[in-house]
């Protein structure tokens, strides 16, 4: 039944020049059907280079609104409209406004995981992946960091020549880690390394074997030679055990779900491609290249040498 649905995805996408790019946290079976699988730089970048009509984005819609952002020609869908990040909404554009005007030599750094109107009062965008590059790479020291406290606490930590002030707020899925979880996973896998999202709460970060992005996890998991514990979104650890299924890949905290990341299935891939479903990313276009702004500035910083 799986295998039949994505056999006709596989076949419809390329009839109609569609890509289906997928975040890592998707489910195994979209990841299948997917032109690319990767972190949100990673999609921001194919989503400027792929060459196609129609992208479907499954993931959260400010990754939609970012390939729309940045590639306005062509039709973007988001499969199911409430995948959205509660985190890209903690912090409104005009309390950021605010700031800038009391702060006006301050630089305002904000993850990607923001709404497009917040994008648009920024002055760069980061993702957990390029962070502590953007943030050397950036001449002015003072920096306000959006919205994430725990992602800002890590760059803190690892560009401490910056003087970042940090916004209270947070990825709930993340947050929720606590170091009891550590403690416990520790003493039933203790040969086993500790892998973490920079998303979660420093007292956990500072235990880490490793702190990454999605992505960058997946591939530290794979180049190890050893059992890892798996401190970010469930299916970062079923894609792990599906790729090698003789290691463990316990997951840090059964707290480790994202519900707007696992609320799309292959269905709505499908009924995207067929026009029965999903939403079409629309965006006024002054706001479109307002957005567009911290956007190129991420690209062009976090593809320089630090
Ligand atoms: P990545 O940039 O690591 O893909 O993270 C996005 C995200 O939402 C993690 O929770
Ligand atoms: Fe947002 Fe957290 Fe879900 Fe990532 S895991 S999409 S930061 S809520």
């Amino acid at each position: 039944m799986i295998a039949a649905l994505q056999d006709t995805i596989r076949k419809l996408k390329k009839e109609k020049n569609i890509a289906i790019l997928a975040h890592s946290y998707q489910s195994t079976e979209i990841l299948e059907v997917a032109d690319l699988v990767g972190d949100s730089f990673q999609l921001s970048l194919a989503a400027r280079d792929i060459d196609c009509d129609t992208v479907i984005l499954c993931g959260v819609r400010f990754m939609a609104d970012t390939v729309k952002i940045l590639s306005p020609e062509k039709k973007v869908i988001l499969p199911v409209g409430i995948a959205t990040c509660p985190m890209a909404e903690q912090i409104g554009p005009q309390r950021v406004l605010r700031y800038k005007e009391e702060h006006p030599d301050h630089k305002v750094v904000a993850y990607i995981n923001t709404t497009t109107e917040l994008k648009a009062v920024c002055d760069v965008c980061v993702t957990s992946s390029t962070a502590k590059k953007i943030v050397d790479n950036i001449d002015e020291k003072d920096i306000l960091f959006i919205p994430d406290y725990n992602l800002g606490s890590y760059i803190k930590k690892t560009s401490p020549d910056k003087n970042i002030i940090l916004w209270n707020g947070m990825c709930p899925t993340h947050a929720a880690v606590t170091e009891r979880d550590v403690e416990e996973m520790r003493a039933r896998y203790p040969d086993a390394l500790l892998l973490v999202h920079p998303e979660c709460p420093p007292e956990i970060v500072k235990h880490a074997d490793y702190a990454g992005s999605t992505s960058g996890i997946v591939q530290y998991a794979l180049e190890v030679d050893r059992d890892c514990i798996i401190g970010t979104e469930i299916s970062i650890a079923n894609y792990l055990a599906m790729l090698k299924p003789e290691r463990n890949f316990p997951v840090l905290s059964k707290r480790l779900i994202c519900p707007n990341m696992r609320v799309t299935n292959l269905a709505d891939v499908y009924k995207s491609l067929t026009g029965e479903g999903g939403e079409e990313i629309v965006l006024d276009e002054a706001l479109r290249l307002a957005a567009k702004k911290p956007i190129d500035e991420m690209i062009r910083l976090g593809s320089m040498n630090a």
